[in-house]
């Protein structure tokens, strides 16, 4: 029912997700947003206040809200939100997961300064985002590819394109 876009930080979520809700009709939601509601915090500040783990508990909490809607969204999960099986499970019950994939090279050169994204800006990390990026990468790729229904290679595609190639990839009309 829902159209639910997942990948790293910088593959473009938030962005195809507008694009996306706006050529279908439909209200999109960010889980990043919905924690930042939840939690009554900035995402920086719920991570110095409660740690990663605190925030991936509010995450948990946003994703499950999220698919639980009772109309059709487009849901924007951040980026390691598909690191817990139980959001990979509610994620893939409740639609279809589009895992939007980009080299990390690609992912430095969007996510800029990372200042607004805790694990790309403490130290030592901050210095070597696109080694952070490759880092998390390993780590991630088999859970993105768990979560998700299909995969659109996003490099070389601008946000019109990759907006179309997630709407085909879902056999969704926009
Ligand atoms: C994170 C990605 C961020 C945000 C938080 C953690 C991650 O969302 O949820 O900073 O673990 O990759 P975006 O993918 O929207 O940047």
């Amino acid at each position: 029912m829902h159209l639910v876009l997942v990948g790293m930080m910088g593959a473009g979520k938030s962005h195809v997700a507008q694009r996306c809700a706006s050529r279908l009709g439909r209200d999109c939601v960010d889980t990043d947003d919905l924690v930042v509601a939840l939690a009554g915090a900035t995402i920086p500040e719920v991570f110095a206040a409660e740690g990663e783990e605190g925030f991936r508990e509010w995450e948990r909490r946003a994703v499950a809200d999220a698919a639980a809607a009772p109309v059709p969204l487009v849901i924007a999960c951040g980026g390691g939100a598909v690191l817990d099986a139980a959001n990979r499970a509610a994620l893939r019950a409740c639609g279809t997961v589009v895992w939007l994939r980009a080299r990390p090279e690609t992912l430095a050169l969007r996510v800029g300064d990372g200042s607004d994204r805790p694990l790309l800006w403490a130290e030592p990390i901050r210095a070597d985002p696109l080694a952070a990026l490759r880092r998390l990468a390993v780590v991630r790729d088999a859970a993105y590819a768990a979560a998700a229904h299909s995969v659109v290679d996003t490099d070389d595609l601008d946000l019109d394109d990759v907006t179309s190639a997630v709407l085909a990839a879902a056999r969704l009309e926009g």
